[in-house]
């Protein structure tokens, strides 16, 4: 298969936590075709597959073995009138700020939410009472099968931090906003704002994962954890974060087994002190399928 690919990549390199082993294969394709022919061949073969995006929601407690696949597409964004649309891999921050230069108001919500569009379609990104479905006009993904659809979102497909994605293997490969016209200034100003929120609220000079666990429906991890006081608490180089409860961040080289032990302590000490079951927020990777046959034979 004519895909770029790399192996044996840490996975300190792929994501913003720097906690995991290794991505045995890494899979790097640099247009929606190459993306398509991965996809087929791994339907043909019945080879399963993990999507990364720009790995800033994800934490890795093990190896992975199966074939792992990062879009790399060209960083361009399309203006049409009121629409600006992006592909998967372009930075959700950077299409916000570009937004924003762009006198084009609605993407603000997304200052400050790391990740690439895919991740973001796939979470549903949001922050400060906005989302992405407030502003989603069309999105193109391709199916399992490698059928590649370009639709408008649709009642059930997109909820909290939640996406039809989430369940199902298809791929996203980009997307267009509808904006609304507005002062430049203004939009940028309140781009600045929202940078500037997560930055004194938020641990974002640690390596991290964003918010840990889900808020609890009319709560606030954050607050849970604060309060049953464990901010602070380490186990290795995992640690609670002192400034913001939600935040397990990496202070140096914090081992899978680290963390992970970090999180099962929190939830713990969470359910004994408020009786509340925190519910994972970051996505988290093991390698608990069977060895998977490369697609390709080892060089
Ligand atoms: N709080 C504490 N102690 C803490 C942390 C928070 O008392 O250690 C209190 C705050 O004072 C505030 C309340 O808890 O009264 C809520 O905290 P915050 O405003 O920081 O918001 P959050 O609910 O913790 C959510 C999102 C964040 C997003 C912010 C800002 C979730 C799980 N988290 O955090 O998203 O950046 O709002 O919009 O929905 C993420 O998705 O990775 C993420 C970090």
């Amino acid at each position: 298969m004519r895909v770029p690919h790399r192996r044996d990549v840490p996975f300190a390199k792929l994501t913003t936590l720097g906690v995991g082993g290794l991505c045995r294969w890494l899979f790097e394709p640099t247009g929606e075709s190459q993306a398509q022919a991965f996809i087929r061949a791994c339907a043909r073969e019945g080879q399963p597959y993990r999507i990364l995006g720009m790995g800033s929601n994800l934490v890795i407690l093990d190896d992975i073995e199966m074939p792992v696949l990062r879009l790399r597409f060209p960083a361009e964004l399309k203006r049409e009138g009121l629409s600006l649309s992006a592909p998967a891999s372009f930075g959700h921050i950077r299409m916000s700020q570009a937004a924003a230069e762009a006198g084009l108001s609605g993407l603000e919500y997304a200052a400050g939410i790391p990740g690439s569009v895919g991740g973001a379609l796939r979470m549903n990104a949001g922050a400060y009472g906005a989302e992405l479905i407030d502003v989603l006009a069309t999105f193109r993904f391709l199916t399992p099968e490698g059928e590649l659809i370009e639709k408008r979102p649709e009642p059930g497909e997109f909820r909290y931090r939640w996406s039809f994605f989430a369940e199902s293997p298809s791929l996203a490969l980009g997307m267009t906003v509808k904006l609304a016209e507005g002062d430049r200034e203004t939009i940028k100003a309140q781009v600045a704002v929202n940078m500037e929120k997560r930055g004194t609220s938020q641990p974002l000079s640690k390596r991290n994962a964003g918010c840990i666990f889900k808020n609890p429906p009319g709560g606030s991890a954050g607050r849970l954890i604060d309060q049953a006081g464990l901010k602070g608490l380490r186990v290795g180089d995992a640690e609670v974060s002192p400034e913001h409860g939600n935040f397990l961040v990496n202070i140096g080289h914090a081992s899978a087994a680290e963390f992970a032990e970090l999180m099962d302590t929190v939830r713990a000490r969470v359910k004994e002190t408020h009786g509340v079951d925190l519910e994972s927020e970051v996505e988290i990777w093991r390698n608990l399928e069977p060895r998977p046959t490369p697609l390709i034979p080892h060089p």
